[in-house]
């Protein structure tokens, strides 16, 4: 019996890790000193975490380690556990960040002031409008205007490059006018920047056997008359189960899967989003294109530019107003009171301990899935839906600390090709490259948020339609699936069902 572990994962190469360091300045160190474990841990890791054919490996069972949600009630709640054991001091963290998750914020001035600064240009009046029960974002059923959930991200070219000397990097800055996204709501006395909306033009695809499927390729319309240079990404909000055990990934367990130059010629190579940040260049993993490094940047740059809610990280109080936009710039915000920004920092930590501490949901027939478990490693989509990690030691994080946890990516840049492309750098990541999207508890998109939609736009409708779209780096995987008899396709995604 083969382990069937690509070797890139069980014999790191140190070089490639070091040049990447090094060039980047990631961990600010010289050489990669400090490997997350010793030699002995590694060995025995590498062992625990081995996949073998027809085999079940019990540590799949509990795919979000010992913080794991066993035997819920199964229902669109499952994605607002906290972590399994979590103690009472976390669990009233907890609690109250959920209100801040869910709190709808109200504009500025009003009486309720911990609540208002909304805006004054908006996508959202909540995080759990974009996210809800924790799942992923409403795509569009059809032609017509975009769902709150699917935003549309602005950038132009930047001339003035990288200020941190990042190898390779593709330097942006917001639209002069419109800023970050288009925002699609205002508060009364603001106009909404626009309505946007997509069509959808189908083309059917045949599998090897004659079944025949369509994708359906959308086309965006901005809503407003954006300027030629303005790039333009769709992008649908994400699940948000295991959000915290992804932080707790060491970065170098992370860079260890880097192949920038395809070495070992799988024709997959991989590439770390590198972010330039108050400390340094840091490694990008939030995101669909990797374009965040921390948890605590995701959930203040949300406040910021969905909601226009400041906080210590963004302390203005228009949110992504641009100068040219100088009313919504003067208007009153929510910021005049003891808060000091609309979101303290206390909210801020409650909002993050909200996000780190949901669970992930255990496997649903695991065992009676093993073949497609075994094709979907077969087929190469292990490559970069890499499976398991051991994540970092947190002291004080019993729950997130040395836990084997089985999130499926890489949370590395692959080229998709063309047919996915959204054309719009973001730091290192071309207009091709997209980060492998963590597949864990894919299997239960559809009981969460009542339909299972795909991919960065939420363009694909079936996890079959997902897996026909990739392209680039993915092709010979997806050519094996296109190639695969009916009964392999239905035991593959009977495996991405279990998850
Ligand atoms: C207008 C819709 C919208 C709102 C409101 C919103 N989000 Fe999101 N969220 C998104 C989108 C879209 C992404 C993907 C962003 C990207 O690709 O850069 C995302 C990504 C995330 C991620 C990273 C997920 C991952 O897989 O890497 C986290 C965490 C997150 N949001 C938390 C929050 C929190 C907390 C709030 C409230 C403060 C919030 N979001 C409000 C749309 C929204
Ligand atoms: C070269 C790397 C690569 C390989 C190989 C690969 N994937 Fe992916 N996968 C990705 C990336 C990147 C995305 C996100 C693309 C996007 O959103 O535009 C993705 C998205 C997905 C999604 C949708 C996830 C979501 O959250 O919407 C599924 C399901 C999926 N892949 C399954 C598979 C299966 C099954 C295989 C093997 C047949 C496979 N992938 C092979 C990189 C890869």
């Amino acid at each position: 019996m083969s382990n069937l572990t690509p070797a890139r994962w069980t014999k790191p190469s140190k070089a490639a890790i070091a040049a990447l360091l090094l060039t980047a300045g990631v961990l600010g160190a010289a050489e990669p000193d400090q490997p997350p474990r010793t030699k002995f841990e590694a060995a025995r890791i590498a062992a625990a975490m081995r996949v073998v054919p027809g085999e079940l490996n019990p540590f799949e069972l509990n795919p979000g380690g010992r913080g794991t949600l066993h035997r819920p009630t199964p229902g669109p709640e499952l994605f607002k556990h906290p972590l399994t054991g979590m103690n009472d001091a976390a669990r009233m963290d907890f609690v109250l960040g959920q209100a801040m998750f869910e709190k709808l914020w109200v504009p500025a001035p009003s009486s309720t002031k911990a609540s208002d600064g909304l805006g004054p240009l908006y996508n959202a009046r909540s995080c759990a409008m974009c996210h809800p029960g924790n799942g992923r974002g409403i795509a569009p059923t059809g032609d017509g205007p975009l769902p709150v959930s699917l935003v549309l991200r602005l950038s132009v070219a930047d001339p003035l490059g990288d200020p941190q000397g990042i190898q390779d990097y593709l330097a942006t800055r917001p639209d002069p006018d419109l800023g970050t996204q288009i925002q699609t709501d205002a508060a009364t006395g603001f106009t909404p920047e626009a309505q946007p909306g997509v069509r959808y033009s189908e083309t059917p695809i045949a599998f090897a056997d004659g079944q025949v499927i369509s994708l359906r390729r959308p086309i965006y319309d901005a809503g407003n008359p954006l300027s030629a240079q303005t790039m333009v990404s769709p992008r649908i909000a994400p699940p948000l189960a295991g959000m915290g055990l992804i932080a707790a990934i060491a970065d170098a367990d992370i860079l260890v899967g880097t192949d920038p130059e395809d070495t070992d010629g799988n024709g997959v190579s991989g590439r770390a989003n590198l972010i330039p940040t108050p400390t340094g260049p840091a490694l990008g993993r939030f995101g669909w294109k990797a374009g965040v490094a921390s948890l605590r940047t995701q959930v203040a740059d949300a406040f910021f530019h969905d909601i226009g809610i400041s906080s210590p990280l963004f302390p203005q109080g228009w949110g992504d107003c641009t100068e040219t936009q100088t009313a919504c710039r003067m208007a009153l915000h929510g910021d005049d009171d003891p808060r000091g920004t609309e979101l303290d920092a206390q909210g801020l930590d409650l909002t993050l301990a909200y996000v780190t501490g949901l669970a992930v949901p255990a496997r649903t027939g695991a065992t009676e899935t093993l073949r497609g478990r075994d094709l979907f490693h077969a087929t190469g989509c292990a490559t970069c839906h890499r499976p398991a990690y051991v994540t970092e030691r947190l002291p004080d994080d019993p729950l997130r600390s040395f836990q084997m946890i089985w999130p499926y990516s890489d949370f590395l840049l692959h080229d998709m090709g063309e047919g996915l492309a959204d054309n719009r750098p973001e730091h290192r990541a071309t207009g091709r490259e997209w980060r492998t999207p963590p597949l864990w508890s894919i299997g239960k998109t559809e009981l969460v948020s009542g339909m299972g939609f795909y991919l960065h736009d939420g363009r694909a409708r079936s996890l079959t339609e997902a897996i026909v779209w990739h392209g680039g780096e993915a092709t010979a995987a997806r050519d094996l699936f296109l190639h695969m008899p009916k009964p392999d396709r239905d035991a593959l995604i009977a495996f991405l069902e279990s998850l």
